[in-house]
C-alpha cells in the first residue's frame, strides 16, 4: 500500500509549494480540488487544507464537507484552510483591520504540542491573509501567537483521545521558504502525526513504474514526443526500461532550437538508445509564423504545426505497424508524453484564469484513437531529475535547464524569420558557453546555479552605437537568468560582473546585428521568465 496525503486545493498560489514539501519527505501526496476528496481511498493517512484567494465570507468562496475525513484521519488546515475550519465548527472569521503581509515571530508556541514539536520561541514564520480568526470552535485551543495575531495556530488534539479526529490549524504558511522551521512543521505533521514511513523514493518509483508500464502497456507499441528536454527525455528511458524497442520516439526541429541543439540531442538520445525519428520541419514553422507578432497567437501557431508534424509522423508509424512492418509487435496504441505534475496542476488551476498557454498538454490526435501514457504526471522537476540520475543518465542531460516548447520563438520580440533565429541562436550560444564554462568561487559552474537562462532579442527596438568610427543602428539583446525551485516564483540571478562584461563584450564583437546587452533583473512575479 503507498501511502498518502491528500491536499485539498482552495485555489492558493502556494498549493504546489505544500506538495513538493511534502514529497521532500519522501512521502507521496497528490494535490486535488477542494471539492473531490477521495473518500474511498484506504491510502490516505492525512489530509491538508490549503489556502485560497477568497474570505470564507465571500459569496463564491469553496466550501468542502469536513465530515467526510475529520474522525477519519489527521488534519491540518492552513491559512484559508484554518478560517475555513474556524468558520465552519462554530469560530469566529473577520475582515482583519489591515492586510497581514509578510514576516512575522510566534510570541508565544506550544511545543509540548506534536505539531511544534522542535520549534524555537520566536520562530519566524510568514503570515500572508486578508481576514483574521478572532474566535476559535469550542473545544479548540490556542498553540501559537504572533504579536498581531492571537489565534495564529490551534488544535482540538489537546482535548481528543482519538488521535484521528485531531484537527491543527494555522493562519501561516508552513511551506514557505520565510517560514523558517515550515520543514519541521509539516515533517511532524506528517511523519509523527500521521504516520509516514517515508518510502517515497526515486529508486521505488522507477521499480514500480516500470512495473506498472509492464503491465499496462503489454505488447502494445508507444509513440513519444521528445523535445530534447529533461521530462520527455526521463520519461523515453524510462519507458525504453519497461518495454524496449516498442517504443518509437519522434522529435520534431521547428527551426526554433539553441544552435546546434538538434543534433547533439539526437547524438544523446541514440547513445542512450533510443529508437528516435528526427523530423526537420522548420520551413513550414517559418512560413506559417511570417508575420505574426502577437505572443499567445505565436504559441498557438507553433503548437498547432507542431501536432501536425508529429501526427504525420506518428501516422506513419501506425500504418506501418498495422501492414506488419511492426514484426512480432503489437499495435500502436499509446501516445507518451513528459507531463509532469506542475504542468497538469497550472492546466487544472481551479480558479479557472490560464495565464499562458502550454502546448505540450492536450493536443492528442483523437482520430488516433491512441490513449495517453504519462509515466511522470505525478512527479515535480526536482524528482523527475532524481529519477533521471537513478536510470544512468548522463548529467548534462539531466541538468539542462527548462526552454519553453516553442523556443526561441517566445524570445524574439515581434515576428519570427531565420535571419532573427540565428542571431539569438549566436548570441544565445555564447551566453550559455560562458555559463557552462564559469566555474564560480564555490566550485559550481554558473549553468547549475540558475534554473534556467536564455537571451532575448528585442528586435522591435533599435539602438544607436558606435563600432570604429560608424554608427550603427542595431538590436539589443536582453541576458535573463533566474534562480527557481518550480518556475512558479524566480528571482533574477546575481551573475557576476565580471561575467557580465565577458559575454557582453563578446556578444557585441561577434555577433552581428547586436550593438547593446543588457541584463533583466526583474523577479517573477510581478515579471515571467520568458518575455512572451
Ligand atoms: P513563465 O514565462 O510563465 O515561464 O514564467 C515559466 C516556465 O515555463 C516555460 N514556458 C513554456 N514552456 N511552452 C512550454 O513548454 C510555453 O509556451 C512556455 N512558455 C513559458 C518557461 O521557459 C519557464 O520555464
Amino acid at each position: 500500500m503507498q501511502q498518502k496525503i491528500i491536499i485539498l486545493d482552495f485555489g492558493s498560489q502556494t498549493t504546489q509549494l505544500i506538495g513538493r514539501r511534502i514529497r521532500e519527505l519522501d512521502t507521496f501526496c497528490e494535490i486535488i480540488p477542494y471539492n473531490k476528496f477521495p473518500k474511498d481511498d484506504p491510502n490516505v493517512i492525512g489530509v491538508i487544507l490549503s489556502g485560497s484567494p477568497y474570505s470564507v465570507h465571500d459569496p463564491e468562496a469553496f466550501q468542502v464537507d469536513l465530515s467526510q475525513f475529520v474522525g477519519r484521519i489527521p488534519v491540518l488546515g492552513i491559512c484559508y484552510g484554518a478560517q475555513f475550519i474556524s468558520h465552519s465548527l462554530g469560530g469566529k472569521v473577520e475582515k482583519a483591520d489591515s492586510r497581514e503581509y509578510g514576516r512575522a515571530n510566534l510570541q508565544t508556541v506550544d511545543t509540548s504540542n506534536p505539531l511544534f514539536k522542535g520549534f524555537d520561541q520566536h520562530s519566524q514564520v510568514w503570515m500572508s491573509h486578508g481576514d483574521t480568526i478572532t474566535a476559535i470552535p469550542d473545544g479548540f485551543q490556542v498553540i501559537g501567537s504572533t504579536k498581531d495575531v492571537k489565534n495564529a495556530a490551534f488544535t482540538n488534539s489537546c482535548n481528543s483521545s482519538n488521535s484521528l479526529s485531531k484537527i491543527w490549524a494555522v493562519q501561516f504558511h508552513p511551506e514557505v521558504f520565510h517560514t523558517l522551521q515550515g520543514t519541521q512543521l509539516l515533517r511532524n505533521f506528517v511523519v509523527d502525526i500521521c504516520g509516514s514511513r517515508q518510502e517515497w523514493s526515486a529508486a521505488s518509483f522507477v521499480d514500480s513504474t516500470v512495473k506498472e508500464l509492464k503491465e499496462q502497456l503489454g505488447q502494445d507499441r508507444v509513440i513519444l514526443g521528445l523535445s530534447g528536454g529533461v521530462d520527455s527525455s526521463v520519461a523515453a528511458v524510462l519507458l525504453n526500461r519497461a518495454i524496449g524497442d516498442r517504443l518509437t520516439c519522434i522529435f520534431v526541429d521547428h527551426g526554433m532550437l539553441r544552435k546546434n541543439e538538434f543534433t547533439q540531442v539526437m547524438e544523446d538520445y541514440k547513445g542512450l538508445g533510443l529508437n528516435v525519428i528526427g523530423v526537420d520541419a522548420s520551413e513550414k514553422f517559418f512560413t506559417d509564423l511570417a508575420g505574426v507578432t502577437e505572443p499567445e497567437q505565436k504559441r498557438k501557431i507553433i503548437g498547432r504545426d507542431f501536432i501536425e508534424v508529429f501526427n504525420e509522423q506518428a501516422k506513419a508509424i501506425i500504418n506501418s505497424s498495422s501492414s506488419g512492418g511492426g514484426g512480432q509487435q503489437g499495435a500502436v496504441r499509446w501516445l507518451a508524453q513528459g507531463t509532469i505534475y506542475p504542468d497538469r496542476i497550472e492546466s487544472l488551476n481551479i480558479t479557472g484564469k490560464v495565464i499562458k498557454s502550454h502546448h505540450n498538454v492536450g493536443g492528442l490526435p483523437k482520430e488516433m484513437n491512441l490513449q495517453l501514457c504519462e509515466p511522470l504526471k505525478w512527479l515535480f522537476k526536482d524528482e523527475v531529475r532524481r529519477v533521471g540520475r537513478q536510470l544512468g543518465m548522463p548529467e548534462h542531460l539531466i541538468t539542462r535547464h527548462p526552454f519553453p516548447g516553442p523556443g526561441l520563438a517566445v524570445r524574439i520580440l515581434g515576428d519570427i524569420t531565420p535571419e532573427k533565429v540565428r542571431i539569438l541562436q549566436e548570441a544565445d550560444d555564447i551566453y550559455i558557453r560562458g555559463l557552462r564554462e564559469y566555474v564560480d568561487t564555490d566550485g559550481v559552474t554558473l549553468y547549475n546555479k540558475v534554473w534556467q537562462a536564455g537571451v532575448i532579442l528585442l528586435s522591435t527596438i533599435r539602438s544607436v552605437g558606435v563600432m570604429g568610427d560608424e554608427r550603427t543602428y542595431e538590436n539589443p539583446v536582453a541576458l535573463r537568468a533566474v534562480t527557481s525551485t518550480d518556475a512558479m516564483t524566480a528571482d533574477w540571478a546575481h551573475l557576476p560582473y565580471d561575467f557580465l562584461a565577458k559575454v557582453s563584450n563578446e556578444i557585441i564583437n561577434k555577433v552581428r546585428g547586436v550593438n547593446r546587452v543588457c541584463y533583466d533583473i526583474s523577479s517573477k512575479p510581478p515579471s515571467t521568465i520568458e518575455w512572451e
